[in-house]
């Protein structure tokens, strides 16, 4: 088997927005679909071991903000390789409220969706989401996974579903 066919798949860069009892929380995600049209649902694959995973198994909701290709680099270091266990990750974020959840100003378009069910696999859950409210928010080519790893040069930690060890 070749591992690197695997990386001519394509996605998009997402924030998937949610929330504890104190504060809210989310993690960069590239493993997203659309899975059907009405009504219109998703599934996203979120690691185990992720703040985030956690905190949609108790909340049963969050948001999606779809990031394009100018969004502020802050953005996806600070959602992408750090862990809201131990660190409010809105801060220094611009962020607005929809239906009680955080959407970060700066993204190109933002659902808000809420858990239809979910699927285990031995390291990441599969969140499948209605999804209950969407908009396009800002003029900006969507960034696709490929422009973050070739363009921007940017890297993926081990959480991510697409990780290949070097
Ligand atoms: C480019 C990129 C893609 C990522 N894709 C995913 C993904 O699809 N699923 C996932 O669980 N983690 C993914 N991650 C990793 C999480 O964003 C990262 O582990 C994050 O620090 C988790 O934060 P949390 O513990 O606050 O949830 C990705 C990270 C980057 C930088």
């Amino acid at each position: 088997m070749n591992i690197n066919a695997l990386t001519k798949l394509s996605y998009g860069m997402y924030v998937v927005c949610t929330k504890d009892e104190k504060q809210y929380c989310g993690c960069i995600a590239n493993s997203l679909i659309q899975i059907t049209a009405e009504p219109a649902t998703i599934a996203v694959s979120i690691n185990h071991n992720n703040y985030t995973n956690e905190c949609i198994k108790k909340t049963k909701e969050f948001s999606i903000c779809v990031l394009g290709e100018n969004v502020n680099p802050l953005i996806i270091g600070t959602f992408g390789f750090r862990s809201a266990r131990n660190f409010n990750k809105f801060e220094n974020i611009k962020y607005e409220i929809f239906e009680g959840l955080p959407v970060c100003t700066d993204s190109c378009a933002y659902l808000l969706c809420k858990l239809i069910d979910k699927s285990e696999t031995n390291t990441h859950t599969i969140f499948l989401s209605q999804v209950v409210q969407s908009e396009i928010t800002k003029d900006d080519t969507p960034m696709t996974y490929a422009y973050y790893h070739n363009v921007i040069k940017g890297k993926s930690p081990k959480n991510a579903p697409t990780y290949i060890p070097q």
